[in-house]
């Protein structure tokens, strides 16, 4: 009796060889066929020997057909191997380290240097640090990034974490809701991205002072330093640039991905750097283009994911209060003097002079 398997790979068998025999007649490398018009399999889609004809076909070429699906018409795409290998690979693997490693080094960071307090003192007067408008604008892009993060770091970790831990039922039903949360707040993402930059670009633009903070390590390493800074120091302003660049980057690999087979971001991104010398392939096959979108999405991801572990930890445990500009909007007195002195100086400096000349 013929086993259920065999059965199974009979008929799979059977269904690529009609889908070979019916792609080479539309291809026209029907090498029976062609040879005997003594032409060469392949030559009106210019390919002039085998070795191209299995090369073309290889990459994912569908050549011509009447299939209305061209990517179901793809027979084999030996770069499906690579980018399996290169995702479950490096990338996982230098992903992993990186997040991590970043919260064995604040660890670390904490164990030695403590909570970083204020040095004066809270004062119990209070300045004004974000309007409700910032701080949703911040809640909107964290909160959205949180459980983009979760639920991505799901897709690369989570058979391996998860899976074992839920077992498959509670892992899939986990697994099926995060793919919903991540596809849809990936739009909340975005809008928070695009309004914070539009409200805090005018304070990141680098300036003589950040060579300063920076040269003073921001003062993290020493108690009682304070280097100079205005509303945000260099450390935010390399947070700021980071996740909007990054973020920027990963919504466009995203949509690329949610809107799979529409955008032809590489080949346009490869056009427009072989403009300035490089030589990076611009024919490249759905497939593929899919395939480097994934890649890069995970890769930006992950750096940046690494980035927020450590902004998260300065904005809450690591430094007394600092969340407090998120939460309230408001800051201690003798916080902001200690982490933005020429800030402090240019709201006071505003108030006088609307006390001096008060409107009309
Ligand atoms: C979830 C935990 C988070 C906490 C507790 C937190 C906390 C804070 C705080 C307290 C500030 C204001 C710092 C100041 O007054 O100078 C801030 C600013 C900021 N946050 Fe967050 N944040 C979080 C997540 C995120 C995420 C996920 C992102 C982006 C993906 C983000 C992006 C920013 C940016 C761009 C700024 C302005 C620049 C800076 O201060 O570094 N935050 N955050």
């Amino acid at each position: 009796m013929l086993s259920s398997n065999l059965i199974g790979n009979r008929v799979i068998g059977f269904t690529l060889a009609i889908l070979l025999a019916f792609l080479t007649i539309n291809l026209n490398v029907n090498p029976a066929a062609a040879q005997s018009k003594g032409e060469v399999p392949g030559q009106a889609l210019g390919l002039n020997s085998d070795a191209d004809l299995w090369r073309f076909i290889r990459n994912g070429n569908s050549g011509n057909t009447q299939l209305k699906d061209e990517l179901a018409a793809v027979m084999i795409q030996s770069e499906g191997d690579n980018w399996r290998a290169v995702r479950n690979g490096p990338v996982s693997v230098y992903g992993a380290i990186g997040v991590i490693g970043i919260i064995v080094l604040l660890a670390g960071f904490y164990s030695w240097r403590g909570r970083i307090t204020i040095d004066a003192g809270p004062s119990g007067k209070t300045i004004e640090r974000f309007g409700t408008i910032d701080r949703f604008a911040h809640w909107l892009m964290a909160g959205s990034f949180v459980i983009l993060a979760i639920t991505g770091l799901n897709l690369l970790y989570g058979r391996y974490t998860l899976l074992p831990l839920l077992g498959p039922e509670a892992y899939t039903a986990f697994s099926i809701a995060g793919k919903y949360a991540h596809n849809y707040l990936s739009f909340a993402f975005m809008a928070g991205l695009a309004l914070s930059f539009f409200l805090w670009v005018k304070h990141n633009i680098p300036s003589k002072v950040d060579i300063e903070w920076l040269k003073a390590g921001g003062g993290l390493f020493k108690k009682g330093v304070h280097p100079p800074a205005r509303k945000f120091n260099a450390g935010q302003k390399i947070i700021f640039w980071a996740v909007m660049l990054g973020g920027f980057s990963i919504s466009l690999s995203g949509i690329a991905l949610l809107f799979p087979f529409q955008t032809a971001m590489f080949a346009k991104t490869f056009g427009v750097l072989n403009m300035i010398g490089f030589d990076l392939p611009t024919a490249l096959t759905a497939l593929q283009e899919q395939q480097l979108n994934q890649l890069w999405h995970g890769i930006v991801s992950l750096v940046l994911m690494t980035i927020i572990v450590a902004h998260i930890y300065i904005g809450s445990v690591g430094m007394e209060g600092a969340l407090d500009a998120m939460n309230s909007g408001k800051v201690d007195r003798n916080w902001a003097k200690e982490h933005h002195g020429l800030w402090v100086k240019e709201v006071d400096e505003a108030a006088k002079t609307a006390k001096a000349s008060p409107a009309e």
